[in-house]
C-alpha cells in the first residue's frame, strides 16, 4: 500500500453511520463488572477518517463525567504536542483501552480488557487507521499481542494487521507518564516528531496487491448531530 488513500462522501457516511451504531450499543454495555460504577461510557471522540488513532488506558473521574477522552492534565499534554506537529484533535480519533473508568483509576484487569476489546477491534476496523499509537503499557501489549512493556518498545513502529488491513503500531509513553518526568516527556516528544514521517510512510501489504482501491477526491468533515455530540467531529 502507498500514499493515503482519500474517503469518498458515501465511504464517511458509511462509516460514520456505523460508528454512531457502535455507539449507540455500547450506551448500554454490561460486559463487565466497571458498568456498574460508570457515569458514562467513553467511547472516544475524532475523525472517523483520520489516518491517525490514539489509543489510552481507561477513562479517568473527568472523562467519566464528560463522556469523552483525555479531558484532563494529560489530555492538554496530547493537545499541545499534536500541536507542535501541526496537527488537532480533528485530524486524528482518540479511544482507550476500556470504555469505562475503573474505580479510583486503578489498574485495567486483564478479564475488563478482554471483554472491552471487541469494542475497540470494532472502532479500528470501522476507522482503518494507517497509525495507532499506543499509550502506554495496557494499549501497547493489547494490540501488539506482546508482553513486552512501553519502555522497551517506545518509539519503534511495529506494522502489524488489524482490522483485516495493515496498520503500524507505534507505542510511545501515555501522557500522564510524561508529566511525571522530564526525560519521559522529552522522549514522548521526540516520538510525536518523529509522526508526521511515518504517517507518509508506506504501510506493507498483507493481501493481494489488487486489493488497493483507487485514490478518489478528498471528502469534506462534516460535524455530528447533537445526539452523538460525545463523538465529537465527524
Ligand atoms: N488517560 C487515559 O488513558 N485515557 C483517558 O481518556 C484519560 C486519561
Amino acid at each position: 500500500m502507498g500514499a493515503p488513500v482519500a474517503v469518498t462522501d458515501s465511504q464517511g457516511k458509511a462509516r460514520r453511520d456505523q460508528l454512531v451504531e457502535l455507539y449507540r450499543e455500547l450506551q448500554d454495555c454490561r460486559k463487565c463488572p466497571l458498568a456498574e460504577g460508570r457515569t458514562t461510557v467513553v467511547f472516544g471522540t475524532g475523525n472517523a477518517d483520520a489516518d491517525l488513532m490514539f489509543v489510552g488506558e481507561a477513562p479517568g473521574f473527568h472523562e467519566d463525567q464528560q463522556g469523552k477522552p483525555f479531558v484532563g492534565r494529560a489530555g492538554k499534554l496530547l493537545d499541545q504536542l499534536l500541536g507542535e506537529i501541526d496537527l488537532t484533535r480533528s485530524d486524528c480519533f482518540i479511544a482507550n483501552t476500556l470504555k469505562c473508568r475503573p474505580p479510583d483509576n486503578r489498574d485495567p484487569l486483564p478479564a475488563e480488557i478482554e471483554a472491552c476489546r471487541p469494542h475497540l477491534e470494532r472502532q479500528i476496523e470501522l476507522i482503518e487507521p494507517r497509525v495507532i499509537c499506543t499509550l502506554g503499557n495496557f494499549a501497547t501489549k493489547l494490540l501488539t499481542g506482546s508482553p513486552q512493556g512501553i519502555t522497551r518498545v517506545r518509539g519503534v513502529p511495529q506494522a502489524h494487521e488489524l482490522g483485516g488491513r495493515p496498520v503500524f503500531l507505534y507505542p510511545i509513553f501515555h501522557p500522564a507518564a510524561a508529566l511525571r518526568t522530564t526525560a519521559m516527556l522529552d522522549q514522548l516528544r521526540a516520538d510525536f516528531q518523529a509522526l508526521p514521517r511515518l504517517l507518509a510512510d508506506v504501510l506493507p501489504s498483507f493481501g493481494p496487491a489488487d486489493d488497493v482501491p483507487e485514490p478518489e477526491p478528498e471528502r469534506e468533515l462534516v460535524g455530528a448531530g447533537a445526539e452523538v455530540d460525545q463523538l465529537g467531529l465527524f
